[in-house]
């Protein structure tokens, strides 16, 4: 289907934002789908997904109240560098999210963002040409997501849950993408390095964890992510290895 012929293109809310251009629906499938029809700078934001997608191909439930949210960006040239999109997404809504107040908000390597044990938004990079990447980012904020799926009553929490009033979705939305803009900006000037020490403030501490790996299964500690955006695992005698993203296919903190 031709994007003049999509049929959520109808009915569309336009914004600017600052760089971006937002589009607005009811609701879409996946608003990463529909920002991969998008140029760099657009974003689309749907009350309700009918497919919302996770990592590891997992559904994402997605009602009403909830912020889902996806940004076109311009994707790095070189495709070693893609991974590092997550981390620096990450960094952008979890100083989005400081701003409102949010309380003992971390980062969960890659980009989880976790209040204790319990999740509160979660990000889905794709990269479907070479030129552009979509952040598709979603956050629980007065949406009810144990009602859909009971598993996330003891896993999942909501901005309405930690703050009195919650954000409205439309202030939530213009703070996320101005943090995102400026992550980029700063990671075409000066590299992730530039990025790569307040990163690191963002991980709550030195979690003990798993990592499957294509060679096995590692424990050990995850102490941040070098100036390549490596996870850092250091063992019990205190070695540290560099484990680039896609030797990782999960990490668990135990
Ligand atoms: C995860 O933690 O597994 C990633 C969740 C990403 C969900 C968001 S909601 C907006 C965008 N559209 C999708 O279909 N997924 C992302």
């Amino acid at each position: 289907m031709s994007r003049a012929s999509h049929p959520a293109a109808i009915r569309a809310r336009i914004t600017r934002l600052g760089e971006w251009t937002l589009r607005e629906f009811a609701q879409v499938d996946s608003t990463n789908f529909v920002a991969g029809t998008l140029p760099v700078w657009h974003a689309v934001r749907a009350d309700t997904q009918t497919a919302g997608r996770g990592r590891f191909q997992r559904p994402w439930v997605s009602d009403a109240g909830g912020l889902w949210l996806s940004a076109v960006v311009p994707a790095p040239v070189e495709k070693q560098d893609w991974p590092l999109l997550p981390l620096v997404a990450g960094l952008a809504v979890i100083e989005a999210l400081l701003t409102f107040g949010v309380a003992r908000i971390r980062l969960r390597w890659p980009n989880d963002l976790m209040v204790g044990d319990k999740k509160l938004a979660g990000l889905l990079v794709d990269t479907f040409d070479p030129q552009r990447a979509v952040i598709g980012l979603g956050v629980n904020v007065t949406n009810q997501p144990a009602a859909q799926d009971a598993s996330l009553r003891h896993t999942a929490t909501r901005l309405a849950d930690l703050l009195n009033p919650p954000p409205a979705l439309a202030e939530l939305t213009a703070v996320i993408l101005d943090h995102l803009c400026q992550k980029m900006a700063a990671l075409a000037a000066g590299g992730f390095a530039a990025l790569q020490p307040r990163l690191n403030q963002c991980w709550g501490g030195t979690p003990r964890v798993t990592v499957d790996l294509d060679a096995g299964v590692r424990q050990g500690i995850f102490t941040g992510v070098d100036e390549h955006g490596r996870l850092l695992l250091q063992d019990e005698a205190g070695n540290r290895t560099a484990l680039a993203a896609h030797e990782v296919r999960l990490l668990r903190e135990i």
